[in-house]
């Protein structure tokens, strides 16, 4: 069922979904223009990738906390690493653009929620080694292994926070510096994602952007996406079918909302 609604949602997003030609806004030009067309490699994909084919081999068990609802497949306790390499690992292609935005718009401060593996974190922090990356699991079996990721690529600006998103996730948004990206990426729930975004709300500023993972993977995603980027305080909203995008900048006048081809 939940396959069936995410295979529907895909093709009313490839129906939807525009390419540069006729998007009006400089800003979401641009952005199509210079990142997500970029085809340019850097010696961290490479690095990032070799990574992930050892955790993809990895037949260790560990026990796994069911925290949240980031799987399709049934909650367990016991999993293998190479499962959940396979299933809850941030893939190449959007960790490749998750590296490409934080190069862009020059990130520094940078916060995700669901650390998983690592991988996702590590292709952030690569892209700013001169930044800093607060990382959120509530799993200490799985931020365990996120620290051996983290060690194997010398990624020594990364600190992992352990515990539920419910309990750290305001007591490290009161702590400066505040974040110029915030990556929501764990409890998949609608009840839960829109309770994230108010949380943060008070703790945004001007140049920070929040992106949304698996936002169309559920009814109840779809729907806290579509109150999240129909939110008055929301500027520009991007689209691109995993991952939302939410900026909040003042001089985006009229507020926006984009579904763009990637
Ligand atoms: C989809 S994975 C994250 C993938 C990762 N960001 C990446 O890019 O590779 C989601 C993670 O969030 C964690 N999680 C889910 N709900 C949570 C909660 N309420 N508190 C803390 N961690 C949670 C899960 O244990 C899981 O490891």
């Amino acid at each position: 069922m939940k396959y069936f609604f995410l295979l529907k949602q895909y093709v009313l997003y490839r129906l939807k979904a525009k390419s540069a030609h006729g998007i009006h806004s400089p800003f979401v030009y641009d952005f199509i223009e210079t990142v997500l067309k970029d085809q340019r490699t850097y010696y961290a994909f490479e690095e990032i990738a070799s990574i992930r084919n050892v955790l993809l081999q990895d037949t260790t068990s560990i026990n796994v906390e069911d925290l949240g609802a980031g799987s399709l497949h049934k909650s367990v306790t016991k999993r293998r690493v190479k499962d959940i390499a396979q299933h809850a690992a941030r893939n190449e292609k959007f960790g490749k653009l998750l590296f490409r935005i934080v190069e862009k718009y020059q990130y520094k401060n940078m916060l995700e929620l669901g650390t998983s593996l690592g991988i996702g974190t590590s292709y952030i922090a690569s892209a700013a080694k001169d930044g800093q990356v607060i990382t959120i699991e509530g799993c200490n079996d799985i931020a365990d292994k996120a620290t051996e990721t983290f060690a194997s690529l010398s990624l020594t600006h990364i600190r992992q926070r352990r515990g539920n998103f419910d309990q750290v996730l305001t007591p490290i948004l009161q702590q400066p510096p505040s974040f110029d990206l915030i990556i929501i990426d764990g409890n998949h729930r609608e009840e839960a994602t829109l309770a994230y975004f108010n949380e943060i709300m008070p703790f945004i500023k001007d140049d920070t952007l929040l992106i949304f993972d698996d936002i169309h993977w559920s009814r109840g995603m779809h729907k806290a996406w579509q109150t999240i980027h129909s939110d008055q305080r929301v500027r520009l909203s991007i689209d691109l079918f995993f991952f939302g995008l939410v900026f909040f900048k003042k001089d985006f006048k009229e507020k926006q909302h984009f579904t763009l081809k990637y």
